[in-house]
């Protein structure tokens, strides 16, 4: 197996970042294929905590080469930030390349995506993404190569479009523009920063994969949150489903050998949008508690609910996943009962499937089985074997709603708290 794809099966936050961590240690190459500084991971090594954004969590090991691919939104000042807040904590980055294909984030999307979400109150984490992939598709936006041709072809489109977004934010919300001399003078410094990383990365992946390099292409967010396939519109405006992968790192379909969907072993969300599974009580308060649930970057409490193997199904379908990392299975370690959500009552029918229309979704209320907690402490464990039986259990129950093997079971954020039940790469 050379090629894995790892997403997130869920509404993003899985855990991704522990998975992509404790999988880059063997890979050869590791792959950010879309999203952009809206994503958040964290990863604990050594007693060093690492929050990365827009840089794949394999920068952490040494000989990891790193790819952020064309499907990427880069924000160059962030991506600056966080290059040099890594380097600051004694990480080497040379070996990150960046799609000179990548789209830009510029401050007018950002300021955009600001005003708009106060009107379609999406909960948009306001770092440009949307805005950006609209420009994208509208084929009105920039990409980093755009800064490496000469400034006679830039310059002129980007005073244009300045014009237009300003236009937009002036007229319509009644706020300050920019200036595109002050705008161009700042890429222009951030480009040359990043001049050593830019790259052809769809040639260099394909080059590794014919050398057998293992290749690791790592999601971000979650399978609902899929602009196609999420609970549109409260999603995300790119496509973190394993599909993804290839259009967003520029590789095609036959190289991909596995898809590992990373799931939390219950469910949350940051944003708003339904979620069928949402508690409001005393146990959703244990879950935000025990698993810290905070969003890495906006700090945005999470709102938590039990595991919903529909929405596991779905995943399932959707990114023909071969594997499951179930990840914080220790947060449950505190409950005297544990429930999972096998299927949907829509006005009294029962639904096994998760339903296409959003308002449909919004009125479906959750079908439970219930199954005893654990009430012990697993963090310990190393082995499937030493999980209390009632933990083994409520794995057997996912397995037997999802048919998928769970190859990884995390009992804790670090590297060493990985139960693996098969070997990966
Ligand atoms: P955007 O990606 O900033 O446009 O936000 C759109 C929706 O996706 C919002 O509900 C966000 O909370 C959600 N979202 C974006 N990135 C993440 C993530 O990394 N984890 C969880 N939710 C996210």
């Amino acid at each position: 197996m050379s090629a894995i794809v790892l997403i997130g099966s869920q509404w993003g936050d899985e855990g991704k970042g522990k998975i992509t961590d404790f999988l880059a240690e063997k890979a050869d190459c590791v792959v950010r294929y879309q999203g952009g500084s809206n994503a958040g991971h964290t990863v604990e090594v050594l007693d060093q905590q690492f929050k990365l954004h827009l840089i794949p969590s394999g920068i952490l090991y040494p000989n990891t080469r790193c790819i952020v691919g064309n499907g990427v939104v880069v924000d160059m000042g962030e991506l600056i930030n966080e290059l040099e807040r890594l380097q600051s904590q004694g990480i080497d980055t040379k070996n990150l390349r960046i799609s000179s294909r990548a789209p830009l984030v510029l401050p007018y999307h950002k300021k955009i995506d600001n005003l708009e979400d106060r009107a379609t109150n999406i909960g948009t984490t306001k770092r440009g993404i949307g805005p950006t992939y609209a420009d994208k598709i509208n084929r009105t936006g920039f990409r980093i190569s755009d800064l490496l041709d000469s400034r006679a072809y830039f310059e002129p489109r980007l005073e244009a479009q300045v014009k237009q977004k300003n236009r937009i934010i002036e007229e319509i919300y009644g706020e300050a523009g920019f200036d595109y001399r002050e705008l161009l003078t700042e890429l222009q410094e951030q480009v040359e920063r990043l001049r050593p990383y830019i790259a052809d990365t769809s040639l260099l992946i394909y080059q590794a994969l014919k050398e057998g390099q293992k290749v690791l292409f790592e999601g971000a967010q979650g399978t609902l949150l899929d602009i196609d396939h999420g609970t549109y519109p409260f999603v995300t405006s790119s496509h973190p489903i394993a599909g993804g992968a290839c259009v967003g790192a520029g590789v095609g379909p036959t190289c991909i050998d596995r898809v590992i969907g990373v799931a939390k072993a219950y469910t949350t969300r940051v944003g708003e949008g339904p979620f069928p599974t949402e508690l409001h009580d005393a146990d959703g308060d244990m879950l935000q508690r025990r698993g810290m649930e905070f969003g890495t970057t906006t700090g945005r409490k999470r709102r938590c609910g039990w595991l919903d193997a529909v929405i596991l199904r779905y995943a399932v379908r959707l990114n023909g996943l071969t594997d499951l990392a179930i990840t914080k299975l220790d947060v449950l370690d505190e409950f005297a009962l544990v429930k999972i959500c096998t299927g949907y009552k829509y006005k009294g029918t029962l639904i096994n499937e998760f339903p296409e229309s959003i308002e449909v979704l919004e009125g479906c209320e959750p079908v439970y089985m219930e199954l005893p907690g654990w009430q012990q402490d697993i963090t310990g464990a190393t082995e499937y074997e030493q999980l209390p039986p009632n933990a083994r259990r409520y794995l057997d129950v996912i397995y037997d709603l999802t048919g998928v093997k769970q190859t990884l079971i995390a009992v804790g954020p670090k590297r060493s708290q990985t139960i693996v039940q098969e070997q990966i790469f």
